[in-house]
């Protein structure tokens, strides 16, 4: 049935934007560092169990919600009723999008400053209290600010562009690149001698880590890797059409977006190991250490350029999903142009992203940057993966759920059943249940 809303163009098309969506700094920033902090293959377990058994039915849940409404969020919330009631769990979506792009195109803008010094060879020959003192020094000024202002100006010129001239084209070009930088540096990894140190960090359980703390950071992990719990893949999923396959593309953005958390961990812990540094380093591993390392190697301000490339390249793609729920809103409920959808994002973007970048320094007592991160990736994008899976669950009609998942594609009508029951129960009950145990 043709709605016409505009669709992506093409099955490749659909992947790149979706994968693009889940892969992020997420991948090769966040989840490195949470694993390092967090030790190492006892994250990595939970994490991959909350993919597969929480997060591949929850995203099936978000693309039969934006396939049968063709509509984002909150408009997918009023799926086969007329009532408001559910509204809000879009509003929180809404908001969580907003968060996220605030402390997000600060990360994003600080990878545009990090290839020019790359490209110059700032980091040469440095110690790692220079690095360190001038990571700190970069972050809290105005320089930040700039990067990251331009880095949404990126962000807006391909939301202006529309879904498949902007969305779809940008991420048939760029997830390429980026599969093909990941690939050239795993090779690199083989060779250095802290790889089977690194490896063996990455993959060997220490179970003795396992705290409520763990278990919800790796599900929080999890959701925000994957793009769930605010409508991202609501949204986009509005834009497919009848014939893609939502439970197989749910597995592809599943596997993908772990393949490239895996090889981004093998491909920076080994490169820690080798060069005595710790996995532990928190938040600013890859800005610190990874530039003193690469600095290190043969052909390092190459290496260390590439690195940067593929950080800003992941993370515009991922910034383009979250501006689009926002734009899909504007113009959807609010049907003011996606042109003046786009500025009016832009614009509260750059004022927000700017208090967040400020709040490593002179805004420091606010904190802002990590209570952006904080409320949405550990409170609003859970509760946003509870609202989905009960919203599809027990309010969605059965048959429409069906419809898309079973019928319109030809999945095995015992797989969407087990993807309902966990959508049903599974999902909504162990999401709180870690939610509440971590906050507690
Ligand atoms: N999944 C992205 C990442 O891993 C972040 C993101 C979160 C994107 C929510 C869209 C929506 O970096």
């Amino acid at each position: 049935m043709s709605t016409g809303r505009i669709e992506f163009s093409s099955k490749f098309g659909i992947i790149a934007a979706t994968v693009g969506s889940a892969v992020g700094l997420g991948n090769i920033w966040r989840f490195p560092y949470e694993a390092g902090t967090h030790g190492g293959g006892a994250f990595l377990i939970c994490y991959i169990f909350f993919v597969f058994l929480i997060g591949v039915p929850t995203i099936c849940a978000e693309f039969t919600m934006g396939r049968a409404g063709r509509i984002g969020i909150p408009g997918a919330y009023r799926l086969g009723h007329s009532s408001r009631k559910w509204d809000f769990i879009g509003y929180g979506g809404i908001l969580a999008a907003f968060l996220i792009l605030g402390f997000y195109a600060v990360v994003a803008g600080w990878t545009f400053e990090y290839i020019l010094e790359s490209v110059t060879g700032a980091f040469r020959d440095t110690t790692s209290e220079i690095r360190h003192a001038h990571f700190e020094d970069f972050i809290s000024g105005w320089r930040a600010v700039c990067w990251t202002i331009l880095f949404l100006l990126v962000n807006a010129a391909v939301s202006l562009g529309g879904v498949q001239k902007g969305i779809e084209r940008v991420s048939n070009i760029l997830m390429p690149l980026l599969f093909i930088i990941l690939i050239a540096f795993c090779i690199n990894s083989l060779f250095m001698p802290g790889f089977g140190d690194g490896v063996s960090f990455l993959f060997h359980p220490d179970f003795s880590k396992l705290t409520p703390d763990v278990i919800l950071s790796a599900l929080g992990q999890a959701f925000f890797s994957l793009s769930l719990g605010m409508g991202c893949l609501i949204t986009y999923a509005s834009y497919f059409s009848d014939n893609t396959p939502l439970v197989k593309t749910a597995g592809q953005i599943a596997i993908l977006d772990t393949l490239v958390a895996i090889l981004a961990g093998i491909i920076i812990f080994p490169a820690v190991f080798s060069f005595g540094m710790s996995p532990a380093e928190g938040p600013t591993l890859v800005f610190e250490v990874l530039p003193g390392i690469f600095n290190q190697m043969p052909g390092g301000s190459i290496w260390s350029t590439l690195f940067f490339i593929l950080l800003a390249v992941a993370s515009l793609t991922s910034i383009i999903s979250v501006s689009e729920i926002v734009v899909a809103f504007l113009s959807d409920e609010i049907k003011i142009s996606r042109t003046t959808a786009t500025w009016v994002l832009t614009a509260v973007t750059i004022v927000t992203s700017t208090l967040c970048s400020l709040s490593f320094g002179p805004l420091k007592s606010t904190n802002l940057f990590n209570i952006f991160d904080y409320v949405s990736s550990n409170i609003l994008m859970p509760l946003g993966g509870i609202g989905v899976c009960l919203f599809v669950g027990w309010k969605m009609k059965i048959e429409d759920a069906i419809g898309e998942l079973h019928q319109k594609t030809g999945v095995p009508m015992w797989l969407v059943k087990i993807i309902l029951l966990i959508i049903k129960y599974v999902a909504p009950i162990c999401i709180l249940t870690v939610f509440l145990a971590g906050l507690l």
